[in-house]
């Protein structure tokens, strides 16, 4: 039954597996990017920048995957508590698809190979193509900065919504 009165109602085990699983994602995707802000060319660093692009393709498939589960179970899952929840989360599903995506534009427009795990995702290639370039350039990090910032905002959220016992969903998830 798709309401709130039924709080008891959770999300089922893959959206709650695919939910923290991508959460732990986004956790190791953040200490990439401050280990490169903060500690740019040590050691550590070195060792965990590959990783941004691995993890953050691999986010970018589990997107697919979440968002076809999400469909197939939207009349299960439980209703969101207020509009603004509803779109809340909506703006993640968009900034999640949004921001590798202009990653990928700008590897593909790059010209540089990139392979995820043996697997051929852009083949190096002479040709630059500029707007594509630019548009990582100009879109990637700072849209990926508004993502970590939204994120906050949604853990917050989460834990705020807890002090009421008629808005806790903390247990859904
Ligand atoms: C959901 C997935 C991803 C998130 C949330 C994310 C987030 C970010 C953020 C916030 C930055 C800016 C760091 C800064 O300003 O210091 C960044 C930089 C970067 N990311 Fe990602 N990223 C993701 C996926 C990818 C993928 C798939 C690739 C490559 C195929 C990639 C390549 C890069 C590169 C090369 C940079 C450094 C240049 C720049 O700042 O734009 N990222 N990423
Ligand atoms: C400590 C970290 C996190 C906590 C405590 C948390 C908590 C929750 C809770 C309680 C819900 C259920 C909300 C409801 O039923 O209305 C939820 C849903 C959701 N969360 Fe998180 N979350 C966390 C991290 C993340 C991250 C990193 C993302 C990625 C952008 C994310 C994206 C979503 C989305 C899109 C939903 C809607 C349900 C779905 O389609 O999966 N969450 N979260």
């Amino acid at each position: 039954m798709r309401s709130f009165s039924n709080s008891q109602a959770r999300y089922d085990g893959v959206s709650r597996f695919l939910h923290w699983l991508m959460a732990i994602g986004f956790g190791v995707m953040l200490v990439t990017i401050l280990t490169r802000r903060f500690a740019d060319e040590t050691p550590l660093s070195d060792a965990l920048w590959p990783w941004h692009r691995l993890i953050g393709f691999t986010l970018f498939l589990l997107w697919w995957i979440r968002v076809i589960w999400a469909w197939k179970m939207r009349e299960e899952s439980p209703a969101a508590i207020s509009t603004f929840a509803l779109w809340g989360h909506r703006v993640l599903y968009v900034f999640m698809l949004a921001v590798p995506c202009m990653a990928l534009f700008r590897q593909y427009g790059s010209g540089r190979a990139f392979n995820y795990f043996g697997i051929p995702i852009t083949q190096a290639s002479e040709q630059k193509v500029e707007w594509m370039v630019a548009l990582g350039n100009n879109w990637h990090g700072n849209l990926g900065i508004v993502l970590f910032i939204a994120i906050f905002a949604h853990i917050f959220l989460a834990y705020w919504h807890k002090r009421n016992p008629a808005t806790d969903v903390m247990g859904r998830m």
